[in-house]
């Protein structure tokens, strides 16, 4: 699986097996999620690892008893750091930029978790109040999103999107385009999957030749 595919045929996920995660693939997930960027580069986020019954147990009661938190082997907290943005951004940093931050790296994680084999789901209805209570949490500290992770036994269906050229303007809001790329009929993958492949193929082909040079 490749990015592209990774990122077009993503789905979250209905039921895991029960098959463990290996720490190593969740130490790939928390990496890869700590690369992504941020304001400032502060980094605002922080993460919770959970695989503690009695832990999921909590978080399972604190979000609508949703079934999948208990099944999934592992469930990863996402916290923003509230106090980081606003030392240097104010209010701003404070509502805004780090959660801006904070769901970047989870966007990161749930694609790196899919090029990985795993599945993820992102739930945000929650009792914040008493997801803090259950882990600890201190209140400068503000829980975003609890990522369950685990094998993959039922996935929901494949999501049909609103085609981004419904969603999307040039210069000046509700602008409209002709630019031709955004209008092309059939399935967008047939369309820009050999487009990216093209892409990747004449950088490898660079890459090659660079390296040729240096030897
Ligand atoms: C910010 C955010 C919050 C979400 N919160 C929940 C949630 O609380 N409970 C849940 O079951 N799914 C939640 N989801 C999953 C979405 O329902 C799901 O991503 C959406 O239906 C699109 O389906 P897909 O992920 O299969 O593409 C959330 C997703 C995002 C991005």
């Amino acid at each position: 699986m490749d990015f592209f595919d990774a990122v077009t045929q993503r789905t979250h996920i209905r039921r895991y097996e029960k098959t463990d995660v290996e720490d190593k693939l969740i130490g790939v997930m928390l990496y890869m999620a700590n690369q992504t960027e941020s304001a400032g580069d502060l980094q605002a986020w922080e993460f919770i690892v959970v695989r503690d019954n009695k832990v999921k147990e909590g978080l399972y009661n604190a979000a609508l008893r949703l079934n999948i938190i208990r099944e999934a082997p592992v469930c990863i907290v996402v916290c923003a750091d509230l106090k980081k943005q606003s030392l240097k951004y104010h209010e701003r940093g404070e509502y805004l930029y780090s959660i801006q931050d904070s769901a970047s790296a989870i966007t990161m994680m749930i694609v790196t978790a899919e090029l990985l084999g795993l599945g993820t789901n992102w739930i945000r209805a929650f009792d914040e109040s008493k997801v803090k209570e259950i882990l600890s949490i201190p209140d400068n500290i503000r829980p975003v999103g609890i990522i369950t992770v685990g094998y993959p036994l039922e996935r929901s269906r494949e999501p049909v999107r609103s085609p981004f050229e419904y969603l999307t303007w040039i210069d000046k809001y509700h602008k409209k385009s002709d630019i031709s790329y955004l209008y092309q009929t059939g399935p967008k993958e047939n369309v820009f999957k050999p487009i990216v492949n093209q892409i990747l193929d004449k950088l490898k082909k660079k890459e090659q030749s660079s390296d040729k040079v240096n030897k």
